[in-house]
C-alpha cells in the first residue's frame, strides 16, 4: 500500500475513481423525544472541536475520567507519529470502569449475562459484584507473578469472565491480548508468539448454535504453535463455563493447566489497589489483518483510548446510567473492547452480554431478549441485520420492546437493509448511528451525532467531534466534497483513541498508516502526518461520507477482517498446492466471502480431496470464518508478463462480471478456461457496477 505507484497504475486508479455512482438518499430526522433526552445536544460542539482548537479540545474527554495524577501535556508529539496523549498523568482503567461507580451504582447491574440456551437463567453482575470478581482475579494474576507490562493472551468466548479478566489485567497494568474465540488454536498461537505472552487464559467450553463446544482443545494447539515459533507458554488458565465442572473432553496438562476457579479459592475477598499507571502505558493489543500475511498487534494506550471510548459512548451511543444497552458484537473484536467493555463501563452502563448466535434458536431471539430485559439501545453489524431480516423480517413486530437508538458498525450497510433496521427493528422511533472506524482507531471516526445530525441511509455521516477527515487521491491531492470521486480516506489530525504503534514493529506502523502521504519523515508537527485509514470513500456535497471498503486486499467477511495473504498462506500449507489466489465475492448476508483459486504442483491430479484439505487448512490456520465459498483448481493463474497473479481478473470472474481486456497477459487463454469453469459456458454477467473494494482489488500488488 505504501509503495509508490508506477505511472501506468495511476491511470488505472483515476479511471476507477470515477466509477462511483451513488443515488442520493433521503434524510431521516431524529425524533424530538430522542433529542430532548440526548447527552449531546449542543449544536456548537463541532465549533468547540474545530481544527484550530486541536489538541486542547480533547481536554474535555480527559475530564470524563478520574485521574490519580493530572496530566501535563494534552498531546506530546516529540516522537511523531507515535503520539502520547495526556502525557505525565497517572490513571487506571479498571478504577475508571468499576471502583468509581461503587458509591452511586454499586447495586446496579453492570452486566446481564444471557446464556445461549434459552432455558438457562440470566446472570446479573452488579458493579459491586464486578468489583469483587475483578479484585479476586487481579489478586490471582499477581499471585502467579504477573506484573505491569507483561502480556497475557486470552482466547475467550462471550462470557462475563472475559471482561472480568480484562479488567483484572488493567488493574495491574498487564497488557491483555484477546484473540477472537472463533479463531483457531493456530491463529491464537501465532498471536501468543508475536506478543511474547507466557500465559494463555481460556475457557473449557461455550455454547454456539446449540452445541457446547470443546474450546480447551484450541489451547493445546495454541501452546504448541507458539512453542514451534519460539515462544514458551508456562501457564494455561482455564475458566469453567459451569464453575466446578469441567465441560471439555481435552485433558488438562499437569503443571501447565490450571482451573481458574481452583486458583481463586486462595484469593477470596482479596482487594488489590488499582495501580496508578502512566497515561501512555499500553492497555491492550488487538491483532488485525493487513496487507502482509503477518497479523499486526494494534497497541492501545490507557488514557487516550479510555477517554475516547468514554466520550463517544456517552455522546454517540448516548448511554445514560439508567439505559439498558446491548451490543451484539463479540468482545474478541475491537467493537467489543471499546463498546461493550471500556466505553460503556466507564459510563456506568447496564449492558447485556449475550453468549450465542443471534438467530439461535430462531430469528426472534434478539427481540425476546430486548423485550424481557428492557433494552433501549441496540448495537450490531450489517451482517446480523441482513441475517435477521432474511430469516424473520416480521419478527420484531411480535415483541414489545422500544429502542431509542441503534448502531450499525463493521461494514457498509445497503440503504435497503438500513431501512429495514429503521422501520422494523427501530419501529421508526429509534435513531441510527452508522459508525465507521477500525481496530487501529480505537473508536468511532465517521458517524452522525444522533441528536444533531439527520441520518442518511448508506452513509456513515460526517465525522465525530475533533476528527477531521480528508480524502486524497493517489498523488496526494485533496478530492473535494460533491465531486463524485472516490479516494483514500485519511484523518488530518491525531485523536486520543488512535493506536500507539504496532506491537514490536515501529516501521510497519509508519509504513502502513503514514508513509503514503507524509512528506517529511522527520517532522514533529502532527499536520505532516495524516493517518491513512485503509478504506476508499466518497464525500457527498452535504459533507456525508460513504465508505466503499478496504483498499488493502483485506476481505471484510461478515465484519471480520481477513487478510488475503493469510488465507493464501493457509492454502499453501496443503503440500499439493503450488499457487493460491484469494478474491472477495459479494454475498447477500455476509457482505463479502473469499473465493479461492489454486494451481496444483506438476504431477498432482486435481481432486475433491485437495479441495477439502484446502478448506480444512483455512479452518485450522485461521478459523471457520475463513472458510472459502468455493475452491477452484485451475490449470494456471492468469498472470502478467512479469509473473504477477492478476487477482482482479479472478475477482471479476467470481463476481460474474466482464473480465475486461486481458490480451496483455502472459496467458490470456487461461482466463476463458477459468471463466467457463466458474460461470459455465454461456453465463451472462451480472448487472451493475462492481463495488469499489472489489473493482480495486489487487491494486496493492
Ligand atoms: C469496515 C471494526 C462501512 C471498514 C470497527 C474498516 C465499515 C473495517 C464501517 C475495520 C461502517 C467498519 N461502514 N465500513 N460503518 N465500520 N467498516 O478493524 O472497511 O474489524 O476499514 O473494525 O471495517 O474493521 P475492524
Amino acid at each position: 500500500m505504501a509503495k509508490t505507484m508506477k505511472p501506468t497504475e495511476q491511470t488505472e486508479v483515476s479511471e476507477a475513481q470515477i466509477a462511483v455512482h451513488w443515488k442520493e438518499e433521503a434524510y431521516y430526522q431524529p425524533s424530538e423525544q430522542f433529542k430532548a433526552q440526548a447527552n449531546m445536544r449542543d449544536p456548537h460542539i463541532f465549533d468547540r472541536f474545530a481544527l484550530d482548537k486541536f489538541p486542547d479540545c480533547f481536554k474535555e474527554y480527559a475530564d470524563m475520567l478520574t485521574w490519580f495524577e493530572p496530566y501535563r501535556t494534552v498531546l506530546d508529539t516529540s516522537d511523531a507519529p507515535f503520539w502520547k496523549w495526556f502525557a505525565g498523568g497517572k490513571i487506571n482503567a479498571s478504577y475508571n470502569c468499576v471502583d468509581r461507580h461503587l458509591t452511586t451504582y454499586g447495586s446496579k447491574a453492570a452486566f446481564i449475562f444471557v446464556p445461549e440456551p434459552e432455558a438457562e437463567r440470566d446472570v446479573v453482575i452488579t458493579y459491586r459484584d464486578l468489583h469483587d470478581r475483578v479484585n479476586e482475579a487481579a489478586a490471582m494474576l499477581r499471585g502467579l507473578g504477573l506484573k505491569a507490562g507483561d502480556r497475557a493472551t486470552f482466547h475467550m468466548p462471550m462470557v462475563p469472565e472475559l471482561p472480568i479478566t480484562m479488567l483484572a489485567c488493567a488493574r495491574l497494568g498487564i497488557i491483555h491480548s484477546q484473540v477472537f474465540g472463533g479463531f483457531s488454536g493456530q491463529a491464537c498461537g501465532s498471536r501468543i508468539q508475536d506478543s511474547g505472552s507466557r500465559v494463555l487464559i481460556t475457557m473449557d467450553s461455550y455454547w454456539r448454535n446449540g452445541t457446547l463446544v470443546d474450546h480447551k482443545v484450541n489451547a493445546d494447539i495454541a501452546v504448541r504453535t507458539a512453542k514451534d515459533l519460539g515462544q514458551d507458554v508456562d501457564k494455561v488458565l482455564v475458566w469453567q463455563r459451569y464453575p466446578g465442572k469441567y465441560s471439555a473432553k481435552t485433558p488438562m496438562v499437569s503443571g501447565r493447566d490450571f482451573f481458574v476457579n481452583d486458583l481463586l479459592k486462595d484469593y477470596k475477598g482479596k482487594n488489590i489497589d488499582p495501580v496508578p499507571l502512566p497515561s501512555e502505558a499500553p492497555l491492550f493489543l488487538m491483532y488485525s489483518s493487513g496487507t502482509t500475511g503477518k497479523p499486526k498487534g494494534a497497541q492501545h494506550g490507557i488514557a487516550g483510548y479510555l477517554s475516547y471510548v468514554t466520550a463517544t459512548s456517552k455522546w454517540i451511543l448516548d448511554i445514560h446510567p439508567d439505559d439498558v444497552y446491548w451490543c451484539m458484537a463479540d468482545i474478541g473484536w475491537i467493537t467489543g473492547h471499546s463498546y461493550i467493555v471500556y466505553g460503556p463501563l466507564a459510563n456506568a452502563a447496564t449492558s447485556v452480554l449475550y453468549e450465542g448466535v443471534p438467530t439461535f434458536p430462531d430469528a426472534g431471539r434478539p427481540w425476546r431478549i430486548a423485550e424481557r430485559l428492557g433494552v433501549n439501545i441496540f448495537h450490531t453489524a450489517p451482517t446480523a441485520i441482513r441475517m435477521l431480516r432474511k430469516l424473520g423480517p416480521q419478527e420484531p413486530r411480535k415483541y414489545n420492546y422500544r429502542f431509542k437508538s441503534m448502531t450499525t458498525v463493521g461494514e457498509p450497510i445497503e440503504p435497503e437493509a438500513w431501512r429495514w433496521y429503521y422501520d422494523e427493528v427501530g419501529k421508526r422511533e429509534a435513531v441510527i448511528t452508522d459508525t465507521w472506524w477500525m481496530t487501529e482507531t480505537g473508536g468511532f471516526l465517521g458517524t452522525t451525532m444522533p441528536a444533531i445530525h439527520a441520518m442518511k441511509p448508506g452513509s456513515c455521516g460526517p465525522a465525530a467531534p475533533g476528527i477531521h477527515p480528508v480524502i486524497y487521491d493517489e498523488t496526494g491531492a485533496e478530492i473535494p466534497k460533491g465531486s463524485g470521486k472516490a479516494g483514500n480516506m485519511c484523518i488530518r489530525n491525531p485523536w486520543p483513541g488512535v493506536m500507539q504503534t504496532i506491537w514490536g514493529d515501529r516501521d510497519r506502523y509508519i509504513k502502513t498508516y503514514f508513509a503514503k502521504y507524509n512528506k517529511n519523515p522527520r517532522s514533529k508537527d502532527w499536520r505532516d502526518w495524516p493517518f491513512l485509514c485503509g478504506d476508499g470513500a466518497v464525500q457527498a456535497a452535504d459533507g456525508y461520507y460513504r465508505i466503499l471498503g478496504r483498499i488493502d486486499d483485506v476481505i471484510n467477511v461478515a465484519g471480520h477482517r481477513l487478510g488475503t495473504k493469510e488465507i493464501e498462506s493457509a492454502c499453501l500449507t496443503v503440500p499439493e498446492v503450488a499457487e493460491a489466489a484469494v478474491v472477495p465475492v459479494q454475498d447477500e448476508v455476509k457482505g463479502r466471502v473469499p473465493d479461492v483459486y489454486i494451481a496444483v504442483k506438476p504431477g498432482v491430479q486435481p481432486s475433491q480431496d485437495v479441495i477439502d484439505r484446502v478448506i480444512k487448512a483455512n479452518e485450522e490456520v485461521i478459523g471457520k470464518i475463513a472458510r472459502p465459498k468455493h475452491v477452484y483448481i485451475v490449470p494456471d493463474m492468469p498472470k502478467t508478463r512479469s509473473g504477477k497473479i492478476m487477482r482482479r481478473v479472478l475477482a471479476a470472474i467470481s463476481n460474474r462480471r466482464d473480465v475486461g481486456d486481458v490480451t496483455t497477459l502472459a496467458n490470456p487463454d487461461v482466463v476463458e478456461q477459468i471463466r467457463t469453469m466458474v460461470q459455465g459456458k454461456d453465463a451472462t454477467t451480472a448487472q451493475g457496477e462492481l463495488p469499489e473494494d472489489i473493482a480495486q482489488f489487487g491494486q496493492v500488488e
